[in-house]
């Protein structure tokens, strides 16, 4: 196991580290333009379910709102870091990952701002993209997902992208996301209940993220 940090790394010169760019193993971004859909969950309940799998994720939260390094914080246990743009030092000092890292998870900010997408998509092998449902949901992935695909950091490194339906109730269904997927050839890799906290550590989601990862 990783020795517990905070966001300021402070333990950072006791471990043999590697910049993020660097970094060979898996980096799995969790991105949405849309607010509140349920990435900080997401990307906290991956760095929890890996760990329980024995893996050693580490995260790094390019969200200034920090709800992720706040989770990890109180959680302890994970390498964490943060990507705060008012630091001026240069990044591959301060994206820095402890060398036994498995998998690298990033959490990122709704509303993203054209070179922070640049470099999240520098950095990405993998990306989870949650949403929720509904009409208002669907229509604004439809506005974010053609530019995604469409960057020319994305075409020219082809991350695997995975979309997952979040907060699902009983009576929602998916009919509708699905008809904006298919043409673009994307999967819906899985659908999580809505569950009182949000945590969804034994939903389906992991037995399709585990094949997934293994890439
Ligand atoms: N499957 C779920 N069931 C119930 N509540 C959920 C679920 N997923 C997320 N939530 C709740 O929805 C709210 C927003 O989730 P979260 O903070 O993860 O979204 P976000 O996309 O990271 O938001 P932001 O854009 O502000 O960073 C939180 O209160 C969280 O607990
Ligand atoms: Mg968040």
């Amino acid at each position: 196991m990783l020795a517990p940090v905070t966001a300021n790394a402070r333990t950072a010169s006791a471990l043999p580290l590697v910049s993020l760019s660097a970094f060979t193993g898996p980096r799995l971004l969790v991105m949405n333009n849309k607010g509140g859909v349920g990435k900080s969950t997401i990307a906290t309940t991956l760095l929890h379910q890996l760990e329980a799998d024995g893996h050693t994720p580490a995260l790094v939260d390019f969200d200034p709102q920090g709800s992720s390094i706040d989770w990890a914080e109180e959680h302890g246990g994970f390498w964490a870091v943060n990507d705060d743009p008012r630091r001026e030092r240069l990044e591959s000092m301060r994206l820095r990952i402890p060398a036994g890292t498995s998998h690298v998870i990033m959490d990122s900010p709704a509303n993203l701002d054209p070179l922070l997408l640049n470099r999240l998509l520098d950095y990405a092998d993998a990306i989870l993209i949650p949403t929720q449902v509904s009409p208002m949901d669907v229509r604004a992935l439809g506005r974010f997902l053609p530019s995604l695909l469409l960057h020319p950091r994305y075409r020219s490194r082809k991350p695997q992208l995975g979309v997952i339906a979040n907060r699902m109730s009983a009576e929602a269904n998916t009919d509708l996301l699905e008809r904006f997927l298919a043409p673009l050839r994307l999967n819906l890799l899985a659908r999580l209940p809505e569950r009182p906290g949000g945590q969804c550590s034994d939903a389906p989601l992991w037995d399709a993220l585990r094949g997934w990862l293994r890439h």
